[in-house]
């Protein structure tokens, strides 16, 4: 078990506010991740909840129990870091094991514990290999392992696979995945700047700026149901398109946004007309940019291989209502 209230938490450095007012419920059991642009202080957050930073007003509460000024030691809590530093001179086994050697524990229950956690991360079979013997993503899973033998109730990963190739970051993806499954007491609260992380892993994320949440939900209801410009043009990739003047006035909006994979090519009765200006084929998917005069070119996505080329005159209508309308302060209007 182990429910997180964070209440009207703040963190300065001297004169300057790094979080502000931050107030989070979060669940026994939820997988958290936190998304926002570089420096909005998601690591901060993060590392004010492992009590690697303190904090300067507000409470941190874990399961009803205000924890501001427990040691980090002592709030039952491990954290998994970008660059997983793993002692060089030690195999993988002592990795795993040098916490709980630190706290005294009884030796086979050091090898029970550690025993157990190399299976879960499928590492038995590298126990007794140095870390340069292994690979990115196998010494990540040992940065995790050493993490499980302690039994955390809370697990705090920040950006934890941005140092991996694209094809293991999908493989650990699934891993990391699959370890909160099996843990269904263990709180994850997971900092990423991939789209596809955040949308896949979380049952809710938590859009950060500037030291502000903007707004908490699940993937979808952030995908579908954005309370804000900033969170619609942040959350999917490639971006959503905006549009303003005469080309939101017949929305009846200050913007109009329509996401790329919502825009459908049309010819003659479309709400848009431009010039294709460039495409990137990804095989999977086809990213057309076009301009369609309302200053920035607009991107357009069309699954597979969309045969347009560069040039091309084409119109372009925004899917039945997949579009969404916002005010001159940024705030979403009903369709
Ligand atoms: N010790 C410190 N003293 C002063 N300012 C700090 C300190 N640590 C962090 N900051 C500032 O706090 C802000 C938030 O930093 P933080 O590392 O939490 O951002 P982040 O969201 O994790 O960014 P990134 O995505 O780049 O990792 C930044 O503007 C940073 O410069
Ligand atoms: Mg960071």
């Amino acid at each position: 078990m182990a429910d997180l209230k964070i209440s009207n938490l703040y963190k300065r450095y001297g004169p300057v506010e790094v979080l502000k007012d931050i107030n989070l419920d979060i669940r026994s059991g939820e997988f958290i991740v936190f998304v926002g642009p570089s420096g909005c202080g998601k690591s901060t957050l993060l590392r004010t909840i492992s009590g690697l930073e303190s904090i300067s007003s507000g409470s941190l509460e874990i399961d009803g129990r205000v924890v501001n000024d427990v040691a980090p030691s002592k709030r039952g809590i491990a954290m998994v870091f970008q660059s997983y530093a793993l002692y060089p001179h030690m195999t993988v086994f002592d990795n795993m094991a040098y916490s709980l050697k630190l706290l005294n524990t009884p030796k086979d229950e050091i090898r029970k514990k550690v025993e157990a956690a190399a299976e879960k991360l499928q590492l038995t079979q590298y126990l007794d290999r140095l870390p340069k013997a292994l690979s990115g993503g196998q010494r990540q899973r040992v940065a995790i392992g050493r993490a499980i033998v302690r039994d955390p109730r809370v697990f705090l990963f920040d950006e934890p696979l941005s140092n991996l190739d694209a094809a293991l970051r999908v493989q650990m993806r699934i891993e990391i995945a699959e370890l909160h499954e099996s843990l269904p007491n263990t709180t994850m609260i997971y900092v990423t700047h991939d789209q596809v992380e955040a949308m896949t892993m979380a049952d809710r994320i938590v859009v950060l700026k500037d030291g502000e949440v903007q707004q908490v939900g699940t993937p979808i209801e952030l995908y579908e149901r954005p309370n804000s410009l900033f969170v619609a043009g942040f959350i999917g990739s490639p971006k959503m398109n905006f549009l303003t003047g005469q080309f939101a006035e017949k929305y009846k909006a200050h913007t109009v946004g329509v996401r790329p994979e919502h825009i459908e090519l049309a010819n003659g009765d479309a709400v848009w007309h431009g010039k294709v200006i460039h495409t990137e084929a990804l095989g999977s998917d086809t990213f057309i940019y076009a301009d369609i005069g309302s200053g920035e070119p607009i991107v357009v996505r069309q699954r597979g291989n969309a045969p347009i080329t560069p040039g091309s005159e084409i119109g372009f209508s925004p899917e039945g209502d997949h579009f969404h309308r916002f005010d001159q302060n940024g705030r979403p209007m009903a369709n």
